[in-house]
């Protein structure tokens, strides 16, 4: 068994055997001999007396209990008292009843339930009852009689009796035995019978208007003292107390009763009543347990009289005393009882608290036990959890890194994709510049090639911008953006082939000027992802509409995009934003990333998409207007939209032969490009493009640098992803070097993310092309390189000679040219000095300078030094008054002729004029 059960168990039991201590303490009452006394009534002394007397002797007998009902002389109330008892099953009934008669029955009722009846000092009739006590009220009678007779001193007495309750056994017995006795004696006259009922109030008015009559009377009997005593008072009234005899009975021991009147002469004798209340319930207990009793039980009877009056009075009080101690001794005997029960009680509170803490203490002794090995199956089960815990983190592990892996290896394949995406682009934009140069119209299979190759890229787009977000690593690049022009663009790419399926495709605007911030590359995804599915899903003929509303009040602007198409089930329309949503009646393939990759690119904006479908779909996008919602780097600044830079297969596009090749001037100074490239298709592809325009070089990436040192190129175009030097490196060294520092570098790379453009800047790149690049944008940026390069030129050649050596230059050309001058003063003298000098001074190859020297100044070398030597010649010619031959020497001119040619030459005037 458990022991904890065990336990358990015996706390309980613990519990029980105090409870049951506790229980043996109480006074059981089913345990004692309960006793009901039915009292006639208890307003005097006699049955006062009575009744203390009793409750002492209970009080003697541990076991006994004692109720007592008073009757009050009522009849009725005392039947229905004894009723009670009847009914509580009490051991034995004692009855003092009030008339005989009535009260006999209920008698009998009790004694047919089997509950003894002890009557006392009233009778019932025929003996109904188990047993009898009291005096013999007859024997009463005859005493009272037999004084009357021994006190005769006259011929004749006359005698009158007052009579208790007629009815009552005592009055008919005390009277019966009175005049038996009397009847005898022929001088004793009962002169008269007074009908009492026990109180002196009862025949006081009937004795006085017998007294009045004059009828004189010598004796009285009264059959208690109460009566008697009213008596005395009626003859005192009349002045005849000490002319009239009187008699009572009771003789009780209290202030106003039987003795008292004796000893004070009011009566002339009491006959002795004994109560009885000791005795019976002596009796009761003796009838209860069934010990065999006498049925009538008579208790003695006597006559005080002024000669034994004292002696009873102190037999009395000492019998009084002698109670009055016991009943003391009983309480105190209580007292200690109830004080021996409390501290029993008390102690066996302590023990079973005791007994309580023991258990406990056992309990907590036997639960430390069963914690401590319940610990270590615990911690036996912790170790194995952190065993599979690792274990399982081991395996995520691993699958995450085979996830990463996947990814990874998706990722890399997705961005490999992209580069024979982009040839292919490319090579169909040169399919179509070659059939424009030779008037050659174009087959659809080319359209054909073209537009897949686009949707392949978008696809490919896609799956690597749901990496990205995946990854959180989008960088938002908004610029202030004409949303109708940028909106225009994109509406130019699907009119091919809304015109194709005679879909009535538009643009509404109710503000064709409205600016907005977006990052134009991610909104162009949304645009085509909400486009490409309402055409995806739009039946030919129908409509699709692209609404920009500017919504002043909220500023605001809303995109809408609504088509006339097969439309969202209700139910499905909480889930489209979700990744892998395919609605249900969807039977085209999807991937299901398009809606999920615009959501999150327009909360990106910090803006909302929402999406209703009535009958077709409605997608609306909600863009805040100004700045203030994105963060400082998130804003760029961009020139304005320039008008569809990609290749235009717009609806007339393949009609229109006119499209006619520009002349190339091939006679023209050329810029030279360098091409960093180690993928030879691409390389190949870009020198066959930019030929045309440009003198290009190849370096397959093994010898970057070297190549640009050597070419000094005025355009370097280098691929970041590189076998031996990556983009950056190249950069960054071509960058810090004064031969190569001023050359435009545009890097071209597969990654568009925001660490890769800031590295790339950092390495001093001016420009930063992501795969797949338009190669019209290519140009461009080529061209705009060169004229920014242009404008810096243009800024040297004017403020050349202005130039100061400040030994604080900020950045590399400034450096170089401060170089250059501090040079070409240094020897400005020295008619020796030349390029070659110069080229070995400055540490670079006459070549080198020359070509350096060319891209930021576009001046030949020699001419720059002569430019110098004739710029300082007309400072000496204006500030000082040298001759022109000192200054021509000065300046480094080896003859004032050549000097005055060359001068004349530059400036139109000869140097005399000038001085
Ligand atoms: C008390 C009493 C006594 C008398 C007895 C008779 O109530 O009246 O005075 O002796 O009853 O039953």
């Amino acid at each position: 068994m458990n022991i904890g059960v065990v336990f358990n168990k015996c706390f309980y039991w613990i519990l029980g055997f105090v409870l049951m201590l506790f229980s043996c303490n109480n006074n059981n009452s089913s345990d004692k001999i309960n006793i009901g006394f039915a009292q006639a009534m208890t307003n005097d002394d006699w049955r006062r007396s009575m009744n203390d007397a009793m409750q002492l002797q209970t009080s003697l007998i541990p076991e006994v209990n004692l109720v007592i009902y008073d009757a009050n002389y009522e009849v009725e109330r005392q039947i229905n008292q004894i009723e009670r008892f009847i009914a509580d099953s009490l051991d034995i009934i004692i009855v003092s009843p009030i008339l005989s008669k009535p009260i006999t029955p209920i008698v009998q009722k009790a004694l047919d339930a089997n509950i003894p009846v002890l009557v006392v000092d009233r009778k019932t009739e025929n003996e109904t009852y188990t047993a009898y006590l009291g005096a013999d009220n007859k024997e009463v009678g005859n005493k009272a009689a037999n004084r009357i007779i021994a006190s005769m001193t006259t011929d004749t007495i006359r005698v009158v009796e007052i009579t208790g309750l007629e009815g009552s056994s005592p009055a008919e017995e005390r009277s019966y035995g009175f005049k038996k006795v009397l009847d005898g004696h022929k001088n004793i006259k009962i002169i008269k019978t007074i009908r009492g009922n026990w109180e002196s109030e009862s025949i006081e008015e009937n004795f006085k208007n017998f007294l009045k009559n004059g009828v004189g009377v010598d004796y009285v009997f009264a059959h208690n003292d109460r009566m008697a005593r009213g008596a005395w008072q009626v003859a005192r009234d009349l002045g005849l107390e000490n002319t009239i005899q009187i008699i009572g009975v009771d003789g009780l021991n209290t202030p106003s009763g039987g003795i008292r009147m004796v000893k004070d002469g009011v009566l002339d004798a009491t006959i002795l009543y004994p109560t009885g209340g000791e005795e019976a319930i002596k009796l009761a207990v003796e009838i209860v347990k069934n010990k065999s009793v006498v049925k009538n039980n008579i208790l003695t009877t006597t006559v005080i009289d002024k000669f034994n009056a004292n002696i009873m009075q102190d037999q009395y009080d000492k019998i009084q005393e002698q109670r009055a101690q016991i009943a003391n001794q009983i309480k105190a005997i209580g007292q200690q009882e109830e004080k021996y029960y409390a501290q029993n009680n008390l102690l066996l509170v302590t023990m079973g608290l005791l007994a309580i803490i023991l258990s406990l203490a056992l309990y907590s002794i036997y639960s430390m036990f069963t914690i401590r090995k319940k610990n270590r199956q615990l911690e036996l089960t912790a170790n194995k959890v952190i065993v599979q815990r690792s274990q399982i983190e081991k395996i995520a592990q691993e699958v995450k890194e085979s996830n990463e892996a996947k990814f990874n290896l998706f990722t890399g394949l997705s961005h490999e994709f992209k580069t024979p995406i982009t040839l292919i682009l490319s090579s169909i934009e040169s399919i179509l510049d070659t059939a424009k140069n030779k008037g050659f119209g174009i087959m659809n299979e080319v359209e054909l090639i073209y537009n897949n190759s686009n949707r392949l890229l978008r696809l490919v787009n896609q799956l690597l911008d749901f990496r990205k977000l995946d990854d959180r690593k989008f960088t938002l690049r908004a610029s202030k953006t004409n949303i109708y022009t940028f909106t225009k663009a994109i509406h130019k790419d699907f009119a091919s082939e809304a015109k194709k399926r005679n879909i009535k495709f538009k643009v509404e605007c109710n503000d064709e000027n409205l600016d907005v911030y977006i990052d134009r590359n991610l909104m162009d995804k949304v645009y085509f992802n909400l486009l490409s599915n309402a055409f995806k899903f739009t039946p030919d003929n129908g409509e699709i509409t692209i609404s920009i509303y500017n919504t002043i009040e909220k500023n605001m602007v809303n995109i809408r995009f609504s088509d006339t198409g097969i439309g969202i089930p209700k139910d499905e329309i909480d889930n489209v934003f979700q990744p892998f949503f395919k609605g249900s009646n969807n039977k085209k393939k999807s991937s299901g990333i398009g809606l999920h990759i615009s959501k999150e690119l327009v909360e990106l904006h910090k803006g909302h998409i929402e999406v209703r479908s009535v009958q077709g779909s409605i997608f609306n996008i909600s863009l805040l207007k100004g700045r203030d919602h994105f963060n400082d780097n998130e804003v760029i600044i961009e020139d304005d939209m320039v008008d569809n830079l990609g290749l235009d297969f717009g609806p007339d596009y393949f009609d229109n032969q006119t499209h006619l090749l520009e002349d190339v001037d091939t006679n023209k100074e050329r810029y030279s490009i360098l091409i960093i490239e180690d993928n030879t298709d691409l390389s190949m592809f870009l020198k066959s493009k930019l030929q045309i325009e440009y003198k290009i070089y190849l370096s397959n990436g093994t010898d970057s640098t070297e190549r640009a040192f050597e070419v000094i190129p005025d355009v370097i175009i280098c691929d970041l992803d590189l076998p031996y030097k990556n983009g950056f490196e190249v950069c960054s060294i071509l960058k810090s070097d004064w031969r190569t520092s001023h050359i435009p570098t545009i890097i071209l790379t597969a990654l568009g993310n925001k660490e890769s453009f800031v590295e790339g800047m950092k390495s001093g790149a001016d420009l930063f092309l992501t795969k797949p690049f338009s190669y019209s944008v290519l140009m461009q940026s080529i061209q705009s390189l060169l004229y920014n390069r242009e404008k810096l030129r243009y800024y040297y050649t004017n403020s050349i000679y202005k130039l100061d050596h400040s030994g604080c230059s900020n950045n590399m050309e400034q450096e170089f040219l401060d170089k250059l001058n501090y040079t070409i003063k240094n020897n400005l003298e020295n008619a020796d000095f030349n390029v070659e000098q110069l080229a070995v001074d400055l540490g670079i190859s006459r070549m080198q300078l020359y070509r350096k020297v060319k891209a930021i100044l576009d001046l030949n070398i020699s001419d720059y030094i002569n430019n110098f030597r004739l710029e300082n010649s007309k400072q000496l010619l204006e500030k000082t008054n040298l001759t022109v031959a000192e200054i021509a020497y000065k300046s480094g001119f080896s003859s004032p002729n050549y000097f005055s040619t060359v001068f004349k030459k530059k400036y139109g005037d000869s140097p005399n004029s000038i001085r």
